[in-house]
């Protein structure tokens, strides 16, 4: 039983530091921060509103895969699920911080 365990925990280190997934910072900084720098107003929109624009976690992640306008989709290949939900968790968030007008955000700007 505990030899069980102790190949269980090993897999599961493994797996651990095999896993490509990146942070929701990772994730920002690369595909996000170029127009909305540190959550702010940039090419696109200051994502200060998201609580009032997206209630849930799941109309946010549809607005994200798809994009609008200039602001492209995020492929499942570009953004996995489990990257796409740490995300989530790191712009909520952001969203949160600069709701408070003097908080400069967690990514530095431009
Ligand atoms: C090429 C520029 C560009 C990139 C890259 C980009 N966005 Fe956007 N984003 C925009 C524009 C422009 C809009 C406004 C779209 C509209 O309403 O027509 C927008 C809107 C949004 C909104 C809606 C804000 C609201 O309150 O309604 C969210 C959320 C958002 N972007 C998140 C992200 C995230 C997360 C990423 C990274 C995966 C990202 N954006 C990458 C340009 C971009």
């Amino acid at each position: 039983m505990r030899r069980i365990e102790a190949a269980k925990q090993a897999s599961q280190l493994q797996q651990a530091s095999t896993s490509t997934n990146l942070t929701g910072e990772q994730l920002f900084v690369r595909s996000c921060n170029t127009c909305h720098p540190g959550g702010k107003e940039g090419m696109g929109p200051r994502l200060d509103r998201l609580d009032e624009h997206f209630p849930t976690d799941s109309a946010l992640a549809a607005f994200i895969r798809k994009g609008k306008g200039i602001m492209p989709p995020q492929p499942k290949d570009n953004i996995n699920d489990d990257e796409l939900n740490n995300l989530i968790g790191f712009v909520r968030n952001l969203s949160a911080d600069l709701k408070d007008a003097s908080s400069p955000g967690k990514v530095p700007g431009k």
